[in-house]
């Protein structure tokens, strides 16, 4: 059956001697202890190599933020998938929508580099969601549909299997406003039927369909309480081991 997974997404923030002082507390945090949940963090583009050599990669799998669309070449600036999974991180985030509102990912360019996370066996975790105005005009569950079907749907069943769905509410990022735990159980209920009809219920009964938007120690018990909230992406509440671990610990 799926994985409950807490990812914690830190962002733009923490520099490099910030960023390993956190993994590492979180890393002693998690000694001795079997989280019922994976537990993964998800740094700068820079923190990887050294996040990656300082922590028990068994117990905190290591995430990218983002890959580039293009394999390698002339693209200054750029970090491409087979470059994050040189570093030990075995996961990327994609499609944040602070990705697709602020630097303009197309669905197109999500599907490229969807394929090429899964051509280098990084795991993606795909984000998805509506924004305030479509959820108010009743459009949230047709935004998540397209959102999956445009840059997802061309997977090969085998392919399809190996990703992690993130439902996040744009209006609820980073706002301090959640979706209620029947908003999510409805919603990721729904994402599930659209995978089973395309795919088949086996695939969308194994795959992870996490929360995010605002989760926090205070709200995520109720949250992963409901069948189809398989865990979280986590922002504000994943840059202190104080916040982050009993997120971990709800479970
Ligand atoms: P938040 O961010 O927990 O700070 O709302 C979640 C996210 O953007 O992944």
């Amino acid at each position: 059956m799926r994985k409950n997974i807490i990812a914690g997404n830190w962002k733009m923030n923490t520099t490099l001697c910030e960023g390993l002082e956190l993994a590492k507390g979180l890393n002693e945090a998690l000694q001795g202890k079997t989280p019922k949940c994976d537990v993964i963090i998800g740094t700068p583009f820079t923190h990887l190599a050294s996040v990656v050599a300082a922590i028990d990669t068994n117990k905190i799998g290591v995430a990218a933020q983002n890959c580039a669309d293009k394999e390698k070449g002339a693209y200054t600036g750029e970090v491409s998938a087979a470059m994050v999974a040189s570093t030990g991180a075995k996961y990327v985030i994609l499609g944040h929508s602070e990705r697709r509102a602020y630097y303009h990912e197309t669905p197109e360019i999500l599907k490229t580099k969807v394929i090429l996370a899964l051509a280098n066996g990084l795991t993606p975790i795909f984000c998805i969601g509506e924004v305030l105005e479509e959820r108010e005009a009743g459009k949230h569950f047709d935004v998540v549909d397209e959102q999956i079907k445009s840059s997802l749907f061309d997977l090969s069943r085998e392919d399809f299997s190996k990703i992690v769905i993130a439902y996040e509410p744009v209006w609820a990022i980073g706002t301090g406003k959640t979706a209620s735990a029947d908003q999510a159980q409805e919603i990721h209920t729904h994402i599930r039927q659209t995978i089973a009809s395309k795919y088949e219920q086996s695939i969308a009964d194994n795959c992870s369909i996490l929360y995010g938007g605002s989760m926090n120690a205070g709200n995520v018990k109720e949250l992963v309480s409901k069948p189809d909230v398989d865990g979280g992406l986590i922002g504000g509440a994943s840059l202190s081991v104080e916040n982050f671990l009993p997120i971990v610990e709800a479970f």
